[in-house]
C-alpha cells in the first residue's frame, strides 16, 4: 500500500488515502470501509485499529463479503470487523456515532461484473451520512474513477457537494494528478473541525 518503505510514496489516489488514513487512526479507534471490494483497505484498517479497535465495512455484492471475510479471517482479524452486506448509504443504520475515519474506493469489484458499480445518488447519501458519523477530527476518503461514465458523474458531484461543504464545520481538499492520464482516480478529502 505505501511502497516498499515506509517513506511517502506519490503514486495514485489510494495511496493517498491510505497515507490520510495511517496519519489519523490509532489503536482503539472505529472505523469504517465503505466499500469493501476485495478487502484489502479493510484488511489494512483493521491493522491500524488494532485489537481494541472495531472496521465497520459494506458492500452490496456477497461475493466481496466472501472475499473479505476470508482475508481477516487468514489475518486472523475477524473479531475486529463487522462486515455488512448492504449499500454504504445505510451506515447511520449500522455504524455508531463518532467513528474516526470513513474510507470510500469507488467503482466496481476488481475481477467482477462492471455493472455493479457505484453510483452517485447513493454515494452522495453515503459521503453525507459518513460526515454525520465522523468525530471531530475525523477524515473522509473518497478515491473516485473518472474514467468511465458512471465514475465522471460521480466526481463532477461529489465536487459539487463538496465545494458546498461549511468551512466552519469542514476542511475540503482535492487531489488531482495534474500529468497523468485523463480518467486517472482522484482523491476528496474532507476532516471535521474539532
Ligand atoms: C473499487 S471496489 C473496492 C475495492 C476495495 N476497497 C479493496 O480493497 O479491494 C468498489 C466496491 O464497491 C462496491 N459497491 C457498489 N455499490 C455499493 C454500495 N452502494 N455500497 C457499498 N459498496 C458498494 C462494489 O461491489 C465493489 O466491490
Amino acid at each position: 500500500m505505501h511502497g516498499d518503505t515506509d517513506r511517502f510514496v506519490l503514486r495514485n489516489a489510494r495511496h493517498l488515502a491510505a497515507g490520510y488514513m495511517l496519519g489519523s487512526i490509532r489503536p482503539g479507534d472505529s472505523v469504517v470501509d465503505a466499500t469493501m471490494g476485495n478487502g484489502k483497505d479493510t484488511l489494512f484498517l483493521c491493522g491500524l485499529v488494532g485489537e481494541a479497535g472495531h472496521v465497520y465495512a459494506f458492500d452490496v455484492q456477497p461475493e466481496a463479503v466472501e472475499r473479505t471475510r476470508e482475508r481477516v479471517r487468514d489475518a486472523d482479524m475477524e473479531a475486529r470487523t463487522t462486515l455488512i452486506l448492504a449499500g454504504h448509504e445505510t451506515m447511520r443504520r449500522h455504524v455508531p456515532q463518532g467513528v474516526r475515519a470513513v474510507m470510500f474506493n469507488l467503482g466496481w469489484l476488481p475481477g467482477a461484473q462492471h455493472a455493479v458499480t457505484t453510483k452517485t445518488d447513493t454515494t452522495l447519501a453515503a459521503v453525507e451520512a459518513a460526515l454525520e458519523l465522523i468525530c471531530p477530527g475525523g477524515v473522509v476518503t473518497v478515491c473516485i474513477y473518472p474514467g468511465h461514465e458512471e465514475g465522471t458523474k460521480e466526481l463532477d458531484a461529489l465536487l459539487a457537494y463538496a465545494q458546498g461543504l461549511s468551512v466552519r464545520m469542514y476542511n475540503v481538499a482535492h487531489h488531482r494528478f495534474l500529468n497523468a492520464a485523463k480518467g486517472t482516480p482522484e482523491l476528496i478529502l474532507i476532516q471535521k473541525n474539532e
